[in-house]
């Protein structure tokens, strides 16, 4: 899926803020990535979703080398790679539900099942009474969730999340990490950047921890603590309101035929 052998960055002419990264992450694998503010987590997504390139070393995804690629296969390779940005990146002219419907256009989807998809998911975050607004309007935690929602629609077949849930409440970021494990359950490897100790104690994914520029993994078997996991669907049912968050926020998009081999 995604290899880096002795990986190095920087950025211009200052220090290597990446060194010797050597990792792989197999297809269908769930990581979170951890280490203090500043260590290179975004700059680490940046290589994995090829938006920069290494200062040494190789990168190779989905069984292309990164090097030697024709420059002309580059979007179709970051086509299969979603990405919630640090900064949540949304265009401010577009709705909330054109936002996340860009994926499924840029893929060529069909327009009749673009809304009722994208309609489907943005009500499963929370967000049914917003799909109409423009992201100005929006709080940071709701730009979050466009964000995320817009990253996952088109089932990719790399999910990389820089802090995702870091302008949420807990029951949100639960909601957030149920999601991506039901996206994690049908094929799709996800890469999870946070600070958030807590959270990642939740969960029994291995952590890939990077310190001062270097990578260590932490495998971190048996720690699961499977009751705290996810927010309980009874529970969810019972408050479901006008928008309904149920339990299996991919059912639609995972069974449709929004994207053709978006995920092949
Ligand atoms: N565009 C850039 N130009 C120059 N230096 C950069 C740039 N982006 C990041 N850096 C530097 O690279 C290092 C790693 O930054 P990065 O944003 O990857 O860290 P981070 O672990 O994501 O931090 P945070 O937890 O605060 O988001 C920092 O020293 C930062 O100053
Ligand atoms: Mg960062």
């Amino acid at each position: 899926m995604l290899r880096f052998q002795n990986v190095g960055l920087r950025y211009g002419l200052g220090p290597e803020v990446l060194r010797d990264v050597n990792l792989h992450l197999a297809p269908g694998s769930f990581h979170f990535l951890t280490g203090p503010s500043g260590a290179g987590k975004s700059s680490l997504l940046k290589l994995m979703y090829l938006g920069l390139h290494p200062s040494r070393g190789n990168i190779s995804m989905f069984n292309q080398d990164i090097a030697t690629i024709d420059q002309a296969e580059l979007p179709g390779l970051r086509r299969r790679v979603g990405v919630v940005f640090q900064n949540f990146r949304l265009l401010d002219h577009l709705s909330t539900l054109d936002n996340v419907a860009l994926p499924l256009r840029i893929a060529g989807a069909k327009e009749g099942t673009v809304r009722e998809h994208v309609a489907e998911l943005l009500s499963w975050v929370g967000l049914g009474n917003h799909l109409d607004v423009h992201p100005p309007t929006l709080s940071d935690g709701e730009k979050q969730r466009v964000a995320i929602a817009r990253a996952v629609i088109g089932r990719p077949s790399l999910l990389l999340a820089d802090e995702p849930t870091g302008s949420v409440d807990l029951e949100q970021g639960l909601r957030i990490m149920h999601l991506f494990e039901q996206l994690n359950k049908i094929g799709t490897t996800v890469v999870i950047a946070t600070h958030d100790r807590g959270l990642i104690k939740r969960f029994s994914h291995p952590v890939l921890k990077l310190e001062r520029g270097k990578l260590k993994i932490n495998r971190r078997l048996g720690q699961h603590k499977s009751a705290q996991d996810k927010p309980e669907s009874s529970k969810d049912a019972q408050n479901n309101g006008p928008e309904d968050l149920r339990a299996d926020p991919l059912k639609q998009i995972s069974t449709g035929d929004a994207v053709d081999g978006s995920s092949s």
